[in-house]
């Protein structure tokens, strides 16, 4: 049998560092609320004229990089992302431009968060069935731009980035398992209200802006994430144990100490990057896996389950060697 795995891994931060002092003087918040309510310290935040696609490049160009690969090898690229540039033409078409990819089957996917793990999982799919041989799959969100700078429920938990990986065939596991899931009847507890073909009015007002009832999100989010979780050791048949790394979808740390201790999982085998890159959405797994990779705490061959949560709800892992 054929199994995919990551062959490379990259992320890029904008320039731009915001602290929470540096909000403190945007809206009647402090360090210390955010820090402990949240655990975000600071977050990166995207120029006026950067986008999401900018960041994009930026990302694939070191996982290509880490991956030995010429661009001419990629053969398949899916991008999750719910900020791209334009409607259409979808993000991973503007990558592929940009980056001198070949022609090759090249989209963008919408699942929030979890947008990562949907195209990751997409990824190991197209490769397990033959057709494609080389996939970039990127996470990556200017969420900087969907937010209303008055409202301070919503103005410090997000920030800006991308993640991005190479997939490819191998022989051994790499991907072991993978479980998507979604629920349509929470889409009132996070959403963005503007879109292609409702509300336009309100396109490029301040009404158009992340609503969310974080109380209530977090209630789902955290009895979700244990669930992926649970799901994705028991149809592998592996014990919690036996797992080297958690990388969560990096929301809130309380909404990741929740689900530690509902699984029964210690704290120091779960990478956190909420401190420094804040919620980034469907960039934050990426992101923390490059993170973990290149410091040295993830190493080849040990069990690794990435997991997300997002607007939808959505919900996905994907567990793997890697
Ligand atoms: N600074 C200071 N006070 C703030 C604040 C801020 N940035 N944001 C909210 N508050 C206030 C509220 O107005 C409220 O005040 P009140 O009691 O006078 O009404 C108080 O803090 C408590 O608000 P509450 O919403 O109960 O706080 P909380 O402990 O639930 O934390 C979130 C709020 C948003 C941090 C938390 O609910 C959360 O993280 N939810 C999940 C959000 C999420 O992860 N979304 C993305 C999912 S992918």
């Amino acid at each position: 049998m054929m199994f995919s795995r990551i062959a490379g891994t990259g992320r890029y931060l904008p320039e731009k560092v915001l602290t929470n002092f540096d909000l403190e003087k945007i809206v009647d918040t402090t360090d210390e609320w955010i820090r402990t309510r949240t655990g975000v310290e600071r977050r990166h935040h995207v120029a006026d004229d950067e986008t999401t696609s900018d960041m994009c490049v930026e990302a694939a160009k070191v996982a290509i990089d880490d991956a030995g690969i010429d661009v001419s090898d990629i053969d398949f690229i899916v991008v999750g992302t719910t900020s791209p540039d334009l409607i259409f033409p979808n993000v991973a078409t503007l990558v592929q431009h940009r980056l001198g990819i070949p022609p090759c089957p090249a989209f963008s996917l919408e699942a929030a968060c979890t947008g990562f793990i949907y195209a990751l999982t997409t990824a190991d799919k197209f490769i397990k069935a033959g057709e494609a041989t080389c996939v970039l799959v990127i996470g990556a969100e200017c969420i900087s731009k969907l937010i209303d700078w008055s409202d301070r429920n919503t103005c410090v938990l997000f920030g800006d980035g991308a993640g991005a990986v190479i997939v490819k065939p191998s022989d051994e596991p790499g991907i072991i398992g993978t479980h998507l899931g979604a629920d349509g009847q929470y889409k009132d507890l996070l959403y963005y209200p503007a879109g292609a073909s409702k509300n336009l009015e309100i396109a490029g007002t301040d009404d158009a802006a992340i609503i969310m009832q974080g109380n209530e999100v977090f209630k789902v989010a955290v009895k979700t994430l244990a669930n992926v979780a649970t799901q994705a050791l028991e149809s592998a048949g592996i014990g919690l144990s036996e797992l080297d790394w958690l990388i969560p979808h990096q929301a809130n740390i309380r909404i990741i100490q929740a689900t530690a201790k509902r699984l029964g999982m210690p704290m120091d085998k779960i990478i956190l990057t909420i401190q420094d890159h804040g919620n980034t959405s469907a960039a934050s797994v990426p992101m923390a896996l490059d993170v973990s990779v290149r410091d040295g705490r993830v190493q080849r061959g040990q069990l690794v389950l990435l997991e997300a949560f997002g607007g939808g709800f959505t919900w996905g892992s994907v567990l793997m060697r890697y």
